[in-house]
């Protein structure tokens, strides 16, 4: 058997694990002032409180959402959609699927063998709906299969565990659901520090263990990945907007009778409304909402926790800082589409233009060296 000649290095284990996945057609980064944002063929339209996952290695999903009506002064309505796309990553183009079966914003969503199961999420609870979020929790499931496009019913989420908002993870055939929301509108905001799980062979919910089954403390709007067996919950908010976190929460999903761990490591920003995803060990928190200090309400930063260090890092601020979206690894990106440029709800003042919060078509990657 004839070798290949970079075996004998050391980087060859993460050469060879890295090379499955495609890059995107025009992929080219400038690491000389250390900036790795890449930036990709926008959204067909603007979107925020959406969910992102990768179907493959080829194929990224954009899920759900809300859209707006009404122009920059103005908001007229903001409503949920069932708008699914799905990004080729080699060619670097978007293609529009067959939409989800209801119309909701803030889904819980995860891929296991090639397969997107939605698991719950927020509604509108008006119809039609209002100029402002108002949102309240469905159990409502569902799995797609790409070849068929097509999206099937499956068990909804047990009653009194319906929320959207969650941290999503894959550990074998279970997919975890990790906190989330029950209710989001301009007076209330809950944070739900349940844990349950749905197993992908049997189609069935599933209790975890009852140490396992609560977080230390309730998170919605949390970033959060299963890296080889614990799942881990960072940042986002318990309870209201502001009420922003640092902590990181882990479980390990092979001994889950240990139940939840905080981790002494805080993340430098305490931030809620943020993506996140992990490449290898490096798991990254982007953007936020209800940040004080910028005149748009938006955290900016991105920053870099090392899972086996317990080490974070700040990173290059997001080119275009944003808020509600969701972020997905594939090999050594993380892909970033959409969000909300400004904090919603509140209005902003820009040259004597009021504005309300508008969300973006911007898509882009981030690139973690190893
Ligand atoms: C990427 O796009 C953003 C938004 O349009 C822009 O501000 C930024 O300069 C672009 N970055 C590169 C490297 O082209
Ligand atoms: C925004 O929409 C409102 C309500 O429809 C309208 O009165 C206003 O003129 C619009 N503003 C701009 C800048 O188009
Ligand atoms: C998932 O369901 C299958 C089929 O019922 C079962 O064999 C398996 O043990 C379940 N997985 C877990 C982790 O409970
Ligand atoms: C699981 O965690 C418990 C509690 O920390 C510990 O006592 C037990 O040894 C662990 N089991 C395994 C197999 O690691
Ligand atoms: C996807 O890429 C990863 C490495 O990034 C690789 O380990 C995996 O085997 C690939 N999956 C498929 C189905 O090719």
């Amino acid at each position: 058997m004839q070798l290949p000649l970079f075996l004998g290095i050391s980087t060859f284990l993460f050469t060879a694990s890295f090379t499955a996945a495609a890059l995107p057609k025009g992929y080219q980064t400038n690491t000389v002032d250390g900036n790795r944002w890449v930036n990709l063929t926008s959204l067909p339209s603007p979107r925020q409180e959406h969910a992102t996952v990768a179907v493959n290695n080829n194929t990224i999903a954009v899920l759900g959402g809300v859209e707006r009506i009404g122009n920059d002064s103005v908001q007229v309505r903001v409503f949920s959609t069932n708008l699914v796309e799905l990004y080729d990553i080699p060619s670097d183009t978007w293609r529009t699927a067959a939409p989800l079966p209801i119309k909701l914003n803030h889904p819980n969503a995860a891929v296991v063998n090639e397969r997107i199961y939605l698991l719950g999420g927020l509604v509108d609870t008006q119809s039609p709906p209002t100029a402002e979020a108002d949102w309240i929790a469905t159990g409502k499931s569902y799995v797609y299969d790409l070849i068929a496009n097509a999206w099937t019913e499956v068990a909804s989420m047990p009653p009194g565990t319906e929320r959207g908002s969650a941290v999503v993870g894959v550990h074998g055939d279970m997919i975890y659901v990790a906190g989330g929301m029950t209710v989001l509108n301009f007076v209330v905001q809950d944070a739900s520090s349940t844990v349950t799980a749905f197993n992908t062979t049997s189609l069935q919910w599933q209790r975890v263990p009852s140490v396992a089954a609560n977080m230390p403390e309730g998170r919605q709007h949390a970033a959060g990945a299963v890296v080889e067996d614990t799942l881990y919950v960072v940042g986002g908010r318990w309870f209201e907007r502001t009420n922003v976190r640092d902590t990181v929460f882990s479980l390990d999903l092979r001994n889950q009778t240990a139940g939840w761990q905080t981790s002494p490591s805080r993340m430098p920003t305490a931030r809620g409304g943020i993506a996140g995803s992990a490449v290898g060990s490096s798991f990254v928190a982007f953007g936020g909402e209800c940040n004080p200090d910028t005149s748009n309400g938006i955290y900016p930063q991105a920053e870099m926790y090392d899972l086996k260090s317990k080490e974070w890092k700040k990173l290059p601020d997001m080119q275009v800082p944003r808020h509600g979206t969701a972020a997905i690894a594939v090999g050594s990106l993380i892909y970033i589409p959409g969000g909300g440029l400004q904090q919603d709800g509140v209005p902003i003042e820009r040259d004597g233009v009021v504005s309300y919060g508008q969300a973006t078509a911007h898509f882009d990657a981030y690139e973690v060296s190893i």
